[in-house]
């Protein structure tokens, strides 16, 4: 009969052992789980920005110091100008405090009328408060036809 006790009493504790053990086990699963989620919240994975080339217009439409203006995918207004060496495409938002700026073609420059800025045909910043040149899009010309790179969203 002690001994049968004994046996019973050896028994009940590798049980909470056991227990134990698997509870411990348990937590230590959930409290990692919950770090790494917490860490991926608070520090989300950077995601490569895809680009995919959208066709806005042609070289045959775009004389020398001649331009056109298109709408990018984020609704906003840029432009493409033909500087005599190369097509470039840039935003048509001044660097400063996000007024419009114009091409002006018989100066080769951009003009920004809200504190008279100014930007050279490579869309550098070369007079007035603009802090930095405009924003430039990547241009690729195939046959007649000038794609821009637009991130995708
Ligand atoms: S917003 Fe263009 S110069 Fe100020």
């Amino acid at each position: 009969m002690t001994e049968k006790k004994e046996k019973s009493g050896d028994e009940l504790s590798r049980r909470d052992f056991l227990a134990n053990t698997a509870m411990t086990l348990g937590v230590v699963a959930s409290l990692g789980t919950s770090a790494y989620y917490g860490i991926r919240y608070l520090v989300p994975a950077k995601k490569e920005a895809k680009f995919t080339d959208v066709l806005v217009g042609t070289v045959s439409e775009l004389p020398v110091n001649g331009a056109k203006e298109f709408i990018d995918n984020q609704g906003k207004k840029a432009i493409l100008v033909n500087n005599g060496k190369e097509i470039k495409a840039f935003s048509k938002i001044c660097t400063h405090l996000g007024c419009e700026v114009e091409w002006q073609a018989e100066k080769k420059h951009f003009f920004c009328p809200c504190h008279e800025g100014f930007f050279d045909a490579n869309g550098k910043n070369i007079a007035g408060p603009p802090p930095r040149p405009l924003n430039e899009y990547k241009v690729t010309v195939k046959d007649d036809n000038i794609f821009v790179a637009l991130k995708e969203v």
